[in-house]
């Protein structure tokens, strides 16, 4: 069964399961072991709810640097090549949205791993490509200090070029190998070539065309270098938006650069964070927000994101309005700038007070507070009016908000019509309803 509102494509739901969840404190959650991060079993747990579901993929961010606050939850602990290709073999259907550095791989070994899993997984891969903006990464990868944004998206768009000639390169024959005993030629196997500013790579690949050609590209910079990367090779989106104005003007902007690299508006799906905090009442779901980032109110809520984001709001109280321009990015900034502008895109989009502010975002994520009827009605609003393909959720605790959310906010979805239930069948570009992206040669 298709959506059941004519004229838009499916709603895109992922469900992010890094580590104990996306709460810092989330490790040491009541009732649950600090330490299954490190267990098998807790992520194929959270994939097998997330496939119940029927949601469309899993979401694992990366970054490969123990984080520096030894209060918070582990965040980037298993590669997740090694975890999804663990995942792959045990979950059918689901896809497996998976985040690796441009700054910090090699082209062809990334290409290969990621071919790899995407012909173990019946093509269910998006490679959500990042240029890595922390620098402990940096550090470890003896890239100490961290280049600049500018350099590092440079190299990302040359990696991701490379990337994609590399699955282009080796054709298996639509119909199958040849059968004159050669297992290919020099038309269906053909060099890249490729000489550039930071890769010199000869190819072909020597893993052939996948189920689904190659796996899906997303992207999340939200800088101008970002939004010109994105135009250029992303099929999936995933930035923070923050509200339905804001997300219109940034949508825009992606769009027109599709527009500008020769690619149509439409190939380009956004699929933003959101986190979803659940509970029975409003009221509860506001405590529950609270306590989750260790607050006892709403006032140390409001004074932890003055601090976070000191000094741009130092000297405002819960009740003032967030004047805009203190949130625009700083001349030089080397961390993300797609953060601290999607809070200034809300603040310009409508009079925002700073209490409003403290419960728009989570980590830089979307939040909603309240009952699974006001999430799934805040999830219905956004993709009917057509802002946004989908969502990458991030839920507080694993597998506990997971669950709740497959309990009782998935099948308010299916009842409006908004979600279909279970899979359809199909590699994921299929799901999301992508073309295939390769001309593939047939058999004379
Ligand atoms: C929602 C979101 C999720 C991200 N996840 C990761 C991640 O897992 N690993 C990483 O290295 N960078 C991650 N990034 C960083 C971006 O890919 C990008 O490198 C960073 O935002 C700097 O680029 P910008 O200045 O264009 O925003 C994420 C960014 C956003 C907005």
């Amino acid at each position: 069964m298709t959506s059941s509102i004519p004229d838009l494509p499916p709603l895109i739901l992922s469900a992010g399961i890094n580590s104990t969840g996306y709460s810092a404190g989330s490790w040491n959650s009541p009732g649950r072991s600090w330490n299954r991060f490190l267990d098998y079993s807790h992520y194929r747990n959270a994939a097998e709810i997330a496939h119940d579901g029927g949601l469309d993929a899993l979401f694992l961010s990366d970054h490969p640097a123990l984080q520096r606050d030894n209060t918070s939850r582990p965040i980037h602990t298993f590669d997740p090549i090694v975890l999804f290709a663990s995942l792959a073999a045990a979950v059918p259907d689901i896809g497996f949205f998976l985040t690796a550095s441009t700054s910090y791989n090699s082209p062809y070994n990334l290409a290969r791993r990621l071919a790899s899993l995407d012909h173990i997984s019946g093509g269910r891969v998006v490679w959500n490509a990042v240029t890595s903006f922390n620098p402990d990464v940096a550090s470890n990868f003896g890239s100490d200090p961290l280049p600049e944004r500018e350099e590092r998206y440079r190299r990302g768009t040359e990696f991701i070029d490379v990337v994609k000639k590399l699955w282009r390169s080796w054709d298996a024959d639509a119909e199958g190998f040849p059968d004159a005993g050669t297992l290919w030629d020099d038309t269906t196997a053909r060099r890249i070539d490729h000489r550039g500013e930071f890769f010199s790579v000869q190819g072909p690949l020597n893993v052939p065309i996948g189920p689904q050609g190659y796996p899906l590209v997303a992207q999340a910079g939200g800088s101008v270098q970002g939004i010109d990367l994105a135009g250029r090779h992303a099929d999936l989106v995933y930035a923070p938006l923050l509200s339905i104005p804001a997300a219109r003007t940034f949508t825009a902007e992606v769009r027109a650069q599709a527009l500008a690299h020769g690619r149509s508006a439409g190939e380009v799906k956004f699929v933003p964070g959101l986190v979803p905090i659940i509970a029975a009442t409003r009221a509860e779901a506001r405590r529950k927000h609270e306590r989750l980032n260790g607050h006892d109110g709403e006032a140390s809520l409001v004074a932890a994101v003055v601090k976070r984001l000191a000094p741009a709001l130092d000297g405002l109280s819960a009740h003032d309005i967030v004047p805009p321009e203190r949130l625009d990015p700083v001349p030089g900034q080397r961390g993300p700038i797609g953060f601290a502008r999607s809070f200034r895109d809300v603040a310009a989009a409508a009079p925002t007070t700073l209490r409003e502010l403290a419960r728009t975002a989570e980590g830089g994520h979307r939040l909603v507070v309240g009952t699974p009827e006001d999430i799934a009605a805040d999830i219905t609003e956004w993709w009917k009016s057509g802002t946004v393909d989908g969502f990458t959720l991030q839920f507080p605790v694993l597998p506990d908000d997971l669950q709740l959310f497959v309990d009782e906010v998935i099948p308010l979805l299916v009842r409006a019509g908004v979600r279909r239930p279970g899979y359809v069948p199909g590699t994921l570009r299929d799901k999301f309803g992508f073309g295939y992206p390769v001309e593939r040669i047939k058999s004379a």
